[in-house]
């Protein structure tokens, strides 16, 4: 559906955000990638505690806007507030900073396979603090050990903490990662369709899961999915993107899937 036909049926193409509650504020984005322009002057504001479902078709630019926002992609032009902080002004440390306060979860989990599920989830604790005590579970403090427990205990896997994550199956794998992203004690979490990689029935019951504890706790939510019942079931927002420009922003309860047909067309 064109922003032109979700404005006929009056589907609004941009969501209002009080200036005070968004998190995440990208003015004109723009980026270039093989000498093509992926990101075209992207504006996206995410208010705090939403969860919001990017879509578009493969090489619409969804991940390049997620690494965008944390500069891991280096944007050429516009400007970015993540967190209150100003990211195009940030230098290293104020960046590593930023970087330790959103919890990224990837479609593929890039947990350490040979160590065990406990220590993979205590590694998250790095992003507040550093040295061999959050390398492995045994150099652990007791502190940090029982919280990556308890970040295990809410996805359901206790069972396997102790258990080497090569050992594990694709879901269970999952939502390890997502405990390592709830032991960083993220203010935002960036997913990059964090289910993917699972069955259809895995994947269902691991994006409920992951959509629940981020509700919970209210922390601001972007995930990007290819799955449209994840997109409209789970988030508060839809936001499609195509030929590098933003192309719908709606309420997900606005829409159903039919609406989103064209956009893959
Ligand atoms: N390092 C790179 N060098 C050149 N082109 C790149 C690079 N990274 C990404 N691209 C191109 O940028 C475009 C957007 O890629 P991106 O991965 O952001 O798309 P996407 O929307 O996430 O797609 P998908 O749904 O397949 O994950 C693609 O055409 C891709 O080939
Ligand atoms: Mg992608």
């Amino acid at each position: 559906m064109s922003a032109a036909a979700a404005e006929r049926r009056d589907i609004p193409v941009a969501v209002a955000c009080e200036p005070a509650t968004v998190d995440l504020a990208a003015k004109g984005l723009a980026k270039s990638l093989g000498g093509r322009r992926i990101l075209d002057g992207v504006d996206l504001h995410v208010r705090r505690g939403q969860a919001v479902a990017l879509i578009g078709p493969n090489g619409a630019g969804k991940s390049t806007l997620l690494r965008c926002c944390l500069r891991l992609v280096e944007p050429e032009a516009g400007s970015l507030s993540l967190l209150d902080q100003d990211v195009m002004a940030l230098r290293a440390a104020g960046l590593r900073r930023l970087r330790a306060r959103v919890g990224f979860v990837f479609q593929r989990h890039n947990l350490v396979p040979r160590l065990s599920a406990l220590t993979n989830v205590i590694h998250g604790a790095q992003a507040r603090r550093a040295g061999p005590r959050v390398w492995l579970q045994g150099l652990a403090h007791a502190s940090v050990r029982e919280e990556a427990m308890h970040c295990l205990e809410r996805v359901g896997l206790c069972h396997v903490a102790r258990q080497r994550v090569d050992s594990l199956s694709g879901g269970q794998s999952q939502r390890v990662a997502i405990a390592r992203a709830l032991m960083q004690r993220p203010d935002f979490v960036i997913a990059d369709e964090p289910v993917a990689s699972l069955d259809p029935a895995a994947g269902e019951e691991v994006m409920e899961l992951f959509v629940d504890l981020m509700r919970r706790q209210r922390t601001t939510l972007l995930y990007t999915s290819h799955n449209l019942h994840h997109a409209l079931a789970y988030a508060d927002r839809l936001v499609a993107l195509r030929a590098g420009k933003i192309a719908l922003d709606a309420p997900a309860n606005a829409i159903d899937a039919a609406d989103l047909r064209g956009f893959y067309a």
